[in-house]
């Protein structure tokens, strides 16, 4: 409607009168809120903006490379890509439970990320791509924490900055998709499903290993590719492949093998606090599950998460 067309235009108006000559610096995760964020501010005040995105080395295949590609060929921004992939890795060797490991992502992310900050100095302005539905549910006071998110919310602290802007803070997440097309940015990005802060790690059960990683991604690409390609990917409210920390004996020629089985993972959902598994057609399971075993090394068996949330949650850990 003509509210939500022009609502883009007004924000960048307002934003480069409020800013000025002032400083900018973001977080850039890679999905929808911050990159929406980033591009608005920098459509507002160009190179004033510096993004920093930290390749924990636990995102989904080339999607790193895929993000850097956008920023830096198609915005005009100052664009920092920080790969700590080995850093991570280091700290979670051997590490399986998963609050640890997500805590020692959280943490690391923030010390990483405050590097680089130093390196830019004093900024004026933190940007976040905080949207109304999380305003409303840090309202809310939770009781009980089930599992310690982890995205830039918690940086704050951190960096040395004097206000924080939040553009996107009155938008509803079908707002947030519909500026971020009114700005530019690609249809591939702006539809893309949430993905979690702490990233792969929390789709491996137990320990990670770089293999491991290699292995999830993998099989998740393929996942992906099938569900695009069978064209139900905009029905889904969120899908991916899950390493279990099971293995179990298969054959393949006149071969035994003794290795992991790959989950899938599809859930319908309106608000990601509950959520149904997803009757995918069988033809697309199928597909999938023939694909992975015979492309991805090391996985000889794919299953297919039937739970709803709850009683499981949407990630496995
Ligand atoms: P669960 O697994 O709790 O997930 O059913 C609900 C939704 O939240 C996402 N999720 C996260 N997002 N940081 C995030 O930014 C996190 O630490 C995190 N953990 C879960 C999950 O992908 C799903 O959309």
């Amino acid at each position: 409607d003509w509210k939500m067309d022009s609502f883009a235009e007004q924000s960048i108006k307002k934003l480069k009168e409020k800013i000025g000559d002032k400083k900018v610096l973001c977080a850039l995760s890679g999905g929808v809120d911050s990159s929406v964020a980033a591009v608005m501010i920098s459509k507002a005040v160009g190179r004033q903006l510096t993004c920093i995105f930290v390749d924990h080395g636990l995102l989904r295949k080339n999607e790193g490379d895929e993000v850097e590609k956008i920023f830096t060929e198609q915005f005009d921004v100052n664009f920092v890509r920080v790969n700590a992939q080995q850093r991570f890795y280091d700290k979670l060797a051997g590490v399986a439970e998963p609050e640890a490991k997500r805590k020692i992502i959280g943490e690391e992310f923030i010390r990483v990320f405050e590097e680089e900050a130093k390196k830019i100095g004093t900024v004026d302005y933190l940007v976040q791509g905080t949207i109304y539905p999380d305003v409303i549910e840090s309202g809310l006071g939770k009781s009980a924490v089930i599992k310690s998110h982890h995205n830039v919310g918690g940086l704050p602290d951190y960096v040395d900055f004097k206000e924080i802007i939040e553009p996107l803070r009155d938008l509803f997440k079908d707002e947030v998709r519909k500026a971020g097309l009114e700005l530019g940015i690609p249809e591939k990005l702006v539809f893309r499903q949430p993905f979690p802060g702490p990233g792969l790690a929390i789709r491996i059960i137990g320990d990670i290993t770089e293999e491991k990683v290699k292995i999830i991604q993998e099989a998740d690409a393929i996942y992906r590719e099938e569900i695009a390609n069978a064209g139900i990917d905009r029905s889904i409210g969120q899908y991916f492949a899950a390493l279990t920390n099971m293995r179990s004996v298969g054959v393949m020629g006149d071969e035994r093998t003794y290795d992991y089985a790959v989950a899938l993972r599809a859930v319908t959902t309106t608000d990601f606090m509950t959520a149904e598994a997803a009757e995918l057609p069988w033809e697309v399971l199928g597909k999938v599950s023939s694909r992975i075993v015979n492309e991805v090394k090391h996985v000889n068996r794919v299953l297919y998460d039937c739970t709803g949330k709850p009683p499981a949650t949407i990630e496995f850990e």
